[in-house]
């Protein structure tokens, strides 16, 4: 075990008494989720020994324990992306504390673009599959044995069970999430390559974490909120403003989606 893990870990169990089997990681956008969480209690990620944080104002992060919706949760507010400079390692820390304090499951949200022409903004899709072009790996380096396989199977990462029953309920469809680091949205010619590779969404995050989730076990549900069409599929630019805004939108819609993950 690493013992910057450890000392995290410690930190957190001496400061919180909750234990949660749940763990969410809230997108861009999609923040407003942890100001539902009752009882909350918070640990800002500078307090944790060895956890990155960002120094910017305001964009510090925190972990909120809590109940929302009637279960106990640890919801993390503030995701860290490889293109602010984090290192796939930074992501791996977090997903490994998470995993010692007692996460068994966790719901990754994120805002992405819709390279399916299917799709509108504002769609909620259930994330089946995933294209790494990141060309990064968060468990690249020698092999923790105590945390998981050297080779781990990365459908492994996603909890089938939990997926069919909140597809069920809510009436989601499924697609295929490819991640680039960013932070340049893409061209029109490689939307239309993605597309030809099999991509729904395209997005800056989610698949380090997913990684680290399938190395230790740790089994996931993959919302994405499909803020706007990739590039070049309108013919407008694309900015950051209206991935906010439609996220903003579809916050009850989104809410309720999330509310019967908890409840499956
Ligand atoms: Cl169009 N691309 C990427 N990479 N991320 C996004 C996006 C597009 N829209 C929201 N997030």
């Amino acid at each position: 075990m690493d013992t910057r893990v450890k000392e995290a870990c410690e930190y957190i169990t001496s400061n919180i008494n909750n234990k949660p089997k749940i763990a969410l990681i809230l997108g861009s956008g999609l923040g407003f989720l942890a100001d539902k969480v009752n009882n909350a209690r918070s640990i800002a990620y500078k307090d944790i020994p060895n956890f990155p944080y960002s120094t910017a104002p305001g964009h510090e992060g925190k972990l909120v324990f809590g109940e929302l919706f009637g279960r106990e949760v640890v919801v993390l507010n503030g995701r860290f992306h490889i293109y602010e400079g984090w290192n796939p390692s930074d992501i791996k820390l977090v997903i490994h504390t998470l995993k010692m304090i007692g996460v068994e499951r966790i719901l990754i949200t994120n805002a992405a673009g819709a390279i399916n022409t299917s799709y509108s903004p504002g769609d909620i899709i259930l994330v089946k599959d995933i294209i790494n072009l990141m060309f990064r790996n968060p468990l690249r380096g020698p092999n923790d044995n105590d945390m998981g396989p050297r080779f781990p199977d990365m459908l492994g990462a996603f909890d089938r069970e939990w997926m069919e029953k909140l597809k069920n309920a809510e009436g989601l469809r499924e697609g295929v999430y490819l991640a680039v680091t960013g932070p340049t949205y893409e061209t029109p010619a490689e939307i239309r390559a993605f597309r030809k590779l099999g991509a729904d969404l395209v997005g800056m995050s989610t698949v380090p974490e997913l990684i680290v989730c399938a190395h230790v076990g740790i089994k996931a549900l993959v919302l994405s909120c499909a803020t706007n069409m990739a590039a070049g599929v309108l013919d407008q630019p694309l900015s950051h403003e209206e991935v906010v805004e439609v996220a903003n939108m579809v916050k009850g819609r989104f809410t309720e989606i999330v509310q019967k993950a908890l409840e499956v």
